[in-house]
């Protein structure tokens, strides 16, 4: 059994990286992550869908020759192109001298911007174009901002499969099996709610366009450019992206603080207590100054409930929690119970800007308090009523 062939003369030829410590120079990368190729061989040409990243080539020909040996590649699809599919460009079409590059027009304005490539290497293809390689016509369906401008998906009409570049990808690398049917796919949840609020989290309703977009396509296979290729589990995968890109959450609450003395962080973890008290069961703390960004994102995405606590720091939010702030208003972060708490020492700063975050944000806040020096009694009764009022709005949603 050749376990890369997904259907009869369509193989993963994408390659694992184990090595690469951040994504896009910032994203953790503990179980790696994989830049997925395919090859699709008809009866009269074969294309290559999408490349890797740069420092993985060398496995990439590899992959490649263990599938179709010396045969020649007749076009390179290029769906997406980020420099972790993109990387390979010039020197697949070095290889094959005869490959045309087969891409949209914002494609290729990219790829001669970044690989310097000759007219003559491209076939420019518009939305619902067909290629017929010989009992395999590959459909190109234009879906921008998914995750890039130039952003497309690949159709095999015959086969029912879809290449679907960034969407439905997850991190973590592949550990032996491609199609979901061949391994345990229940730790790739995690890393797809990561990988989704980090990396495309921007983009929902551009994701909702491409759902909307795809959703009249036999689709039995997709085949996305990190991680598995889906195919009993399409459902789920589907549902995640459905939902996260609608805003839409899972009971639970992620509470993200900063404390310089432990005092802050006191009223943050009375706050879970006084919510786990009243039933909250997924309750997520982050100390922003230790847990990374990534996880505090993927964690505020993932859960209905968002509280944010933060010190005043030389009249500012305290800056790891600035960070997670302006992050979330990048990802246009919206649909939360939003509470905040603030404390401060002679003046008050950081509370206040707190909330200015979730007016830009045109987020309601359903409760806050704020603490001067350190937690008494009126702290507590304060957490209470916040806990209290946390509790009903989630109730509501
Ligand atoms: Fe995996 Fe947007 O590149």
């Amino acid at each position: 059994m050749n376990i890369r062939e997904i259907t009869k003369d369509v193989y993963y030829v994408g390659v694992n990286d184990r090595t690469l410590d951040r994504f896009e120079g910032l994203w953790p990368l503990p179980y790696g992550v994989s830049y997925n190729s395919y090859i699709v061989k008809g009866s009269n040409k074969t294309a290559l869908i999408d490349t890797v990243e740069i420092g993985s080539i060398r496995d990439l020909f590899h992959s490649i020759m263990s599938q179709i040996g010396g045969d020649k590649i007749d076009y390179l699809v290029i769906n997406h192109m980020e420099p972790d599919h993109s990387g390979g460009i010039n020197a697949v079409l070095a290889a094959y001298p005869d490959a045309k590059l087969i891409g949209n027009k914002q494609t290729i304005a990219m790829v001669k911007g970044y690989y310097h490539i000759s007219d003559d290497r491209f076939l420019e293809i518009t939305d619902g174009d067909t290629i017929d390689l010989g009992g395999k016509t590959l459909r190109f369906v234009l879906t921008p901002m998914v995750h890039w401008p130039e952003t497309m998906m690949t159709y095999i009409e015959e086969d029912g499969i879809i290449f679907s570049g960034d969407a439905f990808g997850t991190f973590g690398a592949l550990n032996g099996g491609i199609v979901d049917d061949e391994m345990d796919t229940g730790w790739y949840k995690d890393e797809m709610y990561r990988y989704y609020s980090n990396i495309v989290g921007k983009y929902g309703r551009f994701v909702q366009k491409a759902l909307a977009k795809t959703s009249n396509l036999d689709i039995k296979y997709i085949c996305s450019t990190h991680g598995p290729v889906w195919h009993s589990k399409i459902g789920e995968v589907v549902e995640i992206y459905d939902k996260l890109s609608k805003y839409e959450s899972e009971p639970g609450v992620t509470i993200i603080y900063g404390s310089m003395y432990g005092n802050t962080a006191e009223v943050a973890e009375e706050i879970a207590r006084q919510l786990a008290a009243r039933g909250v069961r997924n309750i997520k703390i982050h100390n922003a100054a230790k847990s990374n960004l990534s996880y505090m994102i993927s964690d505020a995405f993932r859960y209905e409930g968002l509280i944010v606590g933060s010190p005043t720091y030389s009249m500012h939010i305290f800056p790891p929690v600035e960070q997670f702030m302006i992050a979330m208003e990048t990802r246009e972060f919206k649909n939360k119970v939003l509470a905040t708490f603030g404390s401060f020492s002679w003046a008050s700063a950081a509370h206040k800007q707190l909330k200015d975050y979730a007016l830009k944000s045109k987020i309601d806040v359903v409760a806050s308090l704020e603490m001067k020096h350190s937690a008494g009694s009126d702290t507590f009764t304060q957490v209470a009523h916040l806990a209290d009022k946390v509790v009903e709005a989630l109730k509501l949603k």
